[in-house]
């Protein structure tokens, strides 16, 4: 047995929780070892239907681009093929995820201005061959302006996402899409609202933390009457928590009694390296897989997973998910004409009502 990491798994499933390997260091270096051989360990399981994801909230810096990309990093560490899409022209998600993003880079602002499809604008990643991204570039900044002109402007990026999926052959479909927000409620946010099913929310353990989610949360219903009836709010994402201040218990706990079970139970504390990891082009999982953090984003990640196989499997005007890596021969695609949006046709509610 010479590989390091079998040996230390293998030492560790001996003792146990005991003796030399009871202390900090070896904690994290199984930690680091249960991430880094997570090929090795049980898969997540695949959802019920390919999910879309939205990743918002209107104040900025509250984890939306971290939780989007360690949660992206995560489930296709487990298995699930992922599509990550940066929506927020300050290209942050692209930079963690070591994705290019200078002008004139084949970017999602191509895709919404232009007639690009998402399928020519996507780039892999580094983090893992699961895991895809679409870079925002800089020129995302005048989209806002740019598509107040375009014809159906707010469905453009859910057109985009539709004929990919529609396009793409079944065993390299994203079983998740993961859209992250710019910090704010325009067209941009918009656009990812009337795209996604499932609207994902980090809120930041900290004063204010709800301070405008009735705004977020009004939008999210306009959008439902609307433009998107099958969006709603499945998942909310406690991000930050110092565990040190009473502040943070107060905040979680405050947010757990408004949002009941559409809090995920893993909570993602405050942890220097997730904040390093970025600098670095990297997720903090594959900078830094034994710290906190990294342990964090992977039982989020799991959970979020899980809660995704009773999702009802796809509605006729969407595609079925495909099988994870390691499962029987995929299902027969649908019928094309099933999966073609028309312009004039009300989208189908995608979401399963239980
Ligand atoms: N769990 C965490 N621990 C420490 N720093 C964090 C954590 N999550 C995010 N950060 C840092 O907080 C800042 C804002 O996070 P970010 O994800 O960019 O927020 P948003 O996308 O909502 O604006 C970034 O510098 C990020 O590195
Ligand atoms: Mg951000």
């Amino acid at each position: 047995m010479t590989d390091p990491g079998e040996r230390l798994r293998s030492n560790l499933a001996a003792d146990q929780g005991v003796g030399e390997f009871d202390s900090p260091i070896a904690m994290e270096a199984m930690r680091a070892t249960r991430v880094l051989h997570a090929a090795d360990q049980e898969p997540f399981p695949a959802p019920g239907r390919i999910r879309v994801i939205t990743v918002a909230n209107q104040k900025g810096g509250v984890g939306k681009t971290t939780s989007t990309v360690n949660l992206g990093v995560a489930l296709a560490m487990y298995g699930l093929r992922t599509l990550v899409i940066d929506l927020d022209p300050q290209g942050n998600t692209s930079t963690a995820l070591g994705v290019e993003h200078t002008v004139g880079t084949p970017s999602i602002y191509d895709a919404l201005v232009s007639d690009a499809t998402l399928a020519e604008v996507t780039h892999p990643t580094t983090a893992s061959p699961l895991l895809t991204c679409v870079p925002a570039t800089i020129d995302l900044a005048g989209a806002e302006i740019e598509l107040v002109s375009v014809v159906a402007r707010e469905h453009r990026l859910r057109r985009s996402i539709e004929a990919f999926l529609h396009e793409v052959p079944v065993e390299q479909r994203p079983h998740y899409v993961l859209i992250d927000c710019p910090p704010s409620l325009g067209l941009l946010t918009l656009n990812a609202l009337v795209a996604g099913d499932e609207v994902l929310i980090p809120i930041q353990c900290e004063y204010y933390a709800l301070e405008g989610l009735g705004q977020l949360l009004s939008n999210i219903d306009l959008v439902r009457a609307h433009l998107n009836p099958g969006i709603s709010v499945s998942t909310i994402l406690l991000t930050m928590y110092d565990g040190r201040t009473k502040l943070a218990d107060q905040v979680a706990d405050e947010v757990r009694n408004h949002f009941g079970e559409l809090v995920l139970a893993a909570v993602i504390p405050r942890n220097v390296r997730v904040s390093e990891a970025p600098g670095y082009g990297q997720s903090v999982l594959t900078y830094d897989p034994g710290s906190r953090g990294a342990t964090a984003y992977v039982e989020a990640a799991k959970e979020l997973a899980h809660r995704g196989v009773a999702l009802a499997p796809a509605a006729p005007a969407t595609v079925a998910p495909p099988p994870v890596p390691t499962a029987a021969p995929p299902p027969p695609p649908p019928p094309v004409a099933a999966l073609v949006l028309g312009e004039s046709v009300p989208p189908a509610p995608r979401r399963h009502t239980p």
